[in-house]
């Protein structure tokens, strides 16, 4: 057997979390209409909803945060920040948010208002929830070109977070003018934290630039995705995290990030620019009525701080190996325990696959979900539900989408979770997985018109 990576890390301080009863997880889960976004955080046991701000600051960063300078304009933090930008990502301009949905919402209507065609158009590998939501308050639609071999979670594929890039070459030709930004996640969350290669992200920007089309990258995850790039492709076997991630950012002429991944803190995004200035400053324009003046973006000077100190200590290879390596472990544990999950496993999460555990359950009664709230009665543990639930209606025809997935995303926050954790998490999964045949599928009580899947409460049919 493999040796295990043990954490890179030895705890501080301790935070004490609390198991409940079966009995208490019932009423809890009941009171929160069968929704684990309304549960109460001290009624969950193992918190995997997601891995956005969830992660634990080093001593580092708690130092920083000492050093914040709460000046409302050219905070000392920002310049920090800023320098700290152009070292690792190579790009002059920085714009500080209050998360990832900040720099979306101000970035992408100046997009909109460059893009020559009457019927904009956002491309992706795929979009994010909130990343497809501000797409389309700016007036645009989204759409995705995921290589199809994503969607066969039961075969290991390298690189399930590519584009497809003969789809992709016919939209931007069908397309033409319409074309208002081509946005590359990095990793591909909703396919399961899989890594975009080098190669594809290389032919997607060339393609790009080839038809003059801005490339934005979604960078949330952009060491995880460079720590993939150097295990899998052996033409970066002996690159650094450091120069794989110069080479990634390199394509793209602006990147947004939520800076609660990668970035170690827990709250906190950006909105950077290579080098057009003049796109920067527009989107400075819209920064100070949104997320604040153009050197703070909603967040404390010491946010910023932590931000500067996170990025870098993002990159450091015991890190990434010891990260990766955990939620690989868990996805090993329920492979053998017989879970179907997207294999490999990804860089921040494990996701199971709803609809092969629990073929009896439709999409439309919501299959992970339904295993979700499965979970939760059988631990405590809390994961969420990346599927029909999570996509929702199409705005035009009200119908219900039809989701590629149904999966239930197990997020593993960093440094947070040991791999006892883990071993727990796969225990009570596999609990449920002997039961599977008797869970049930859910229904409406209350569904809320758009981003249901936070506020919706349900009952079992
Ligand atoms: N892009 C990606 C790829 C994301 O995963 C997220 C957030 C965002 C943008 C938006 O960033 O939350 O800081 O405003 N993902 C979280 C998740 C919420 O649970 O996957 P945000």
């Amino acid at each position: 057997m493999a040796r295990r990576i043990p954490e890179p890390f030895r705890i501080k301080m301790v935070e004490t979390i609390r198991q409940t009863t079966a009995e208490d997880r019932r009423q809890a889960l009941q009171q929160a209409g069968w929704n684990p976004f309304l549960l109460k955080a001290e009624d969950v046991y193992i918190d995997l909803l997601t891995d956005s701000g969830t992660g634990a600051m080093s001593d580092r960063q708690w130092a920083g945060l000492m050093m914040g300078d709460e000046a409302y304009a050219g905070s000392r933090n920002f310049h920090h920040l800023a320098d700290t930008v152009r070292e690792v990502f190579g790009y002059a301009h920085t714009i500080p948010t209050h998360q990832g949905r900040g720099a979306e919402q101000i970035l992408f209507p100046e997009l909109v208002k460059r893009c020559r065609g009457q019927r904009p158009v956002f491309l992706s590998n795929y979009h994010f929830d909130t990343t497809k939501a501000h797409v389309e308050l700016a007036g645009a639609r989204a759409v995705n070109a995921l290589t199809p071999q994503a969607l066969d979670t039961g075969t290991a594929y390298d690189w399930k977070g590519d584009f497809d890039l003969p789809r992709l070459r016919e939209i931007v030709a069908a397309e033409g003018d319409n074309v208002a930004a081509v946005i590359i996640t990095i990793t591909c969350n909703s396919a399961g934290g899989q890594p975009v290669s080098m190669g594809n992200i290389r032919a997607v920007s060339e393609l790009a630039r080839a038809h003059g089309i801005p490339v934005v990258i979604d960078a949330a995850r952009f060491a995880e995705n460079a720590w993939f790039i150097r295990q899998r492709d052996p033409a970066y076997a002996g690159a650094s995290i450091v120069s794989i991630v110069r080479e990634m950012f390199d394509c793209g002429d602006m990147f947004t990030m939520s800076a609660k991944k990668d970035g170690l803190v827990n709250i906190g995004g950006l909105c950077c620019f290579k080098d057009d200035e003049a796109l920067f400053r527009a989107v400075q324009v819209n920064c100070v009525p949104m997320e604040g003046f153009v050197t703070y973006g909603g967040l404390a000077g010491r946010d910023m701080e932590a931000l500067a100190i996170g990025l870098k200590e993002g990159l450091d290879d015991a890190f990434l190996s010891y990260r990766i390596g955990q939620v690989a472990y868990l996805g090993e544990r329920l492979c053998e325990g017989g879970v179907p999950i997207q294999t490999p496993t990804g860089g921040h999460a494990v996701f199971v696959d709803a609809r092969l555990l629990l073929p009896h359950i439709p999409a439309e009664q919501f299959p992970a979900h339904a295993l979700a709230c499965e979970l939760y009665l059988e631990g405590g543990v809390r994961a969420v539900e990346i599927g029909s639930l999570l996509l929702g209606r199409n705005p035009q025809t009200g119908k219900q989408e039809p989701s590629p997935f149904e999966l239930m995303r197990l997020t593993i926050p960093r440094r947070v979770y040991t791999n006892d954790h883990m071993d727990y998490i796969a225990d009570c999964l596999i609990e449920v997985k002997k039961r599977a045949g008797a869970v049930r599928g859910l229904t409406f009580e209350y569904e809320p018109p758009i981003l249901r899947h936070f506020m919706a409460r349900l009952r079992p049919v």
